[in-house]
């Protein structure tokens, strides 16, 4: 996730720019830059002036402080680093070959790698290790005077999503947006006007905005816009009036980060899917793993080490990658692994699950199994920090920033990255065949659209955080895939309501956490339809026989749940691989109401930080 705006009008534009970027900065923070067209007068033809810096926004503003950028049309942007490490070079915006034309990003191009091969055949000069050089390489192959016709003409060789801003010195009365699966909004006001991935970067400017959708392109004029589909017909918009503040716009219109964050998982899955699944449906295409491609075919352990959430979604990858690959997995705990005198060899993977790439314990064991000779895979959403940059390979998350300290849409997106990967050693050492990997892709696909179901109603849970947010302890109960689920669940609601949470297999049950039962205590049983199914019934119905409150988690037509049940909460169908994608989304929302209800500072709770750096 990256935001994007562009100016033109009859004021500077770069202090309104780098305003707009202050307003973007939570959709992403690795680096900035920004295009302004210099008209230098009527003596002398105008010249795009860039500058960019990798860092936070203050590095560019510090930058322009000195020598501002003048000119009355520009374009920027807050970069959340997908390809291409986040420095100055990869930076946007990105320019042609002859300096004409400039470009802003938000997005990802699947097919950046065969049409950049295309152009450099052309003849075209690449800076960066970027997807979005391409674009602007793209438009320059089309540009013939006229910037809209290039900008369609390039859209359409392009696969993936993208929101885009461009500007040509050529045409300095024109800004050119479009997207397909990115937000862009446009605006214009008086004798000026505007494109933003966002609502808040305009709130300064407009209270009237124009949503675009995908395939359209707009050509923003100062005072007015006109907006056309990819195939050239003009279409009719119309304005959308904002009620919005500043701080309500940035979390769009979600009270906290952590609310919008549960709510972005489909969109999450769904980026960190892209791409990587070949168009036949029966191949995950890696590309990042091809270097170890010998070396995973033959390695004879695979070990996860991770933190908290990411701990989380490990053990739930040992799960599917024994099942479905028959390769031992053990799972650690990064700061246990470090200090554990690990049994590894040369032919022992070690995976490293990471949001945030910097965790100190996680990089420590890395760096531990590294010395013993193992091979380093991580996975992590932040492009190049600390623990991708000391692996041999990297698979990352494309989940956008998380703000939000309880993780949530991170979580989702290292499960979605460890399906792919069973999915992909799985027809790599021949333990999966073709059909079955066809199966349970088509399957995979289906989650995000799943989510949005599962997200549309909250009924049930808004129920339980009333009844049941004044109580002492919480108990969550799960088996196999789900077991971790149950840890995740207790984590959630430990960390940002302060209430005392356990997390169980549910055959523990009776060596142990039975004795807590009493009729005040909400037990939570993810029971969704599995090969377990039957002995989490039978659980429930230990803690229904001792007068503990059950809150189950079960799949959408279960007849018999009800039954044994305080209050279930539905998720829909799916193959049970996958379950853990759904059921740990109802617990989210459970934590993060009863959290509500206590008035607790849900993003930011006492104690925590997002990211732990120091041992
Ligand atoms: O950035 P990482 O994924 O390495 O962080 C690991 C944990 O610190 C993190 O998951 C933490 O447990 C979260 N607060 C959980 O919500």
């Amino acid at each position: 996730m990256c935001g994007i705006i562009g100016y033109i009008g009859k004021k500077q534009a770069q202090p309104i720019l780098l305003n707009g970027l202050k307003r973007l900065q939570y959709r992403g923070y690795d680096s900035t830059g920004l295009a302004v067209l210099d008209d230098k007068g009527l003596r002398r033809a105008p010249s795009l002036r860039i500058k960019k810096r990798a860092g936070k926004l203050n590095m560019l503003e510090t930058a322009v402080a000195k020598r501002p950028l003048k000119g009355k049309l520009g374009i920027s942007q807050v970069r959340w680093a997908t390809h291409g490490v986040p420095n100055q070079v990869n930076a946007h915006p990105h320019w042609d070959c002859t300096g004409k034309i400039a470009l802003v990003h938000n997005g990802i191009i699947e097919n950046y790698e065969e049409l950049k091969e295309d152009l450099l055949k052309q003849g075209h000069k690449f800076r960066s290790e970027t997807d979005t050089e391409v674009l602007v390489h793209l438009i320059e192959k089309f540009y013939r005077g006229k910037l809209e016709k290039a900008v369609q003409q390039a859209l359409k060789e392009v696969r993936g999503a993208y929101a885009i801003a461009v500007i040509s010195k050529d045409e300095p009365e024109k800004l050119v947006g479009a997207r397909f699966g990115s937000p862009l909004i446009a605006s214009v006001g008086k004798e000026e006007g505007f494109l933003a991935s966002d609502i808040p970067a305009l709130l300064d400017y407009t209270k009237e905005v124009v949503l675009l959708e995908d395939e359209e392109i707009v050509v923003v004029t100062p005072g007015s816009l006109v907006v056309r589909n990819l195939q050239g017909k003009t279409l009719t918009k119309e304005k959308v009036k904002i009620r919005w503040d500043v701080a309500q716009a940035e979390k769009e219109g979600f009270p906290h980060f952590m609310l919008k964050e549960i709510h972005e998982q489909p969109q999450a899955i769904r980026s960190t899917l892209m791409g990587r699944i070949a168009e036949s449906k029966d191949e995950i295409v890696l590309p990042e793993l091809k270097s170890l491609e010998g070396f995973l075919a033959s390695m004879q352990k695979i070990i996860i080490i991770s933190c908290g959430t990411a701990w989380h979604a490990a053990l739930v990858g040992k799960y599917m990658l024994e099942s479905n690959v028959r390769i031992p997995v053990e799972v650690d705990i990064s700061s246990e692994f470090r200090y554990r005198d690990p049994i590894l060899d040369k032919k022992t993977l070690v995976v490293a699950i990471t949001q945030s790439g910097e965790t100190a314990d996680t990089l420590a064991g890395l760096r531990e199994a590294k010395t013993r000779g193992a091979k380093i895979l991580s996975i992590c959403n932040v492009l190049g920090s600390s623990i991708p940059r000391a692996s041999d390979a990297v698979i990352y998350t494309h989940a956008g920033p998380e703000i939000a300290v309880a993780s949530t849409k991170a979580y989702t997106s290292q499960l979605a990255v460890l399906y792919l990967f069973t999915l992909y050693l799985g027809g790599l050492r021949k333990a999966l065949s073709a059909p079955k990997i066809k199966e349970l892709i088509l399957e995979l696909e289906r989650i995000p659209q799943c989510l949005e179901k599962l997200l549309e109603s909250k009924k049930i849970i808004l129920e339980c955080a009333r009844r049941y947010y004044h109580s002492f302890g919480f108990l969550y109960l799960g088996r196999t895939l789900n077991f971790p689920t149950a840890l995740e669940g207790a984590l959630k609601i430990k960390e940002i309501s302060y209430i005392h949470a356990e997390g169980y297999g549910a055959g523990e049950m009776k060596h142990g956490p039975i004795a807590l039962i009493n009729p005040r205590l909400p037990v939570v049983c993810i029971a969704p339809e599995s090969r377990v199914y039957d002995k989490m019934l039978s659980n429930i119905q230990e803690i229904r026989a001792r007068k503990g409150i059950v809150i189950s988690v079960a799949t959408v037509d279960d007849k018999r749940i009800p039954h044994h049940s305080n209050h279930v909460i539905y998720i829909p169908k799916v193959k049970e691989l996958f379950s853990p994608l759904l059921t740990v989304v109802p617990l989210q929302l459970l934590a993060y109401y009863i959290a509500a209800k206590r008035g607790c500072d849900i993003d930011q709770p006492k104690n925590l930080a997002k990211s732990v750096t120091v041992e």
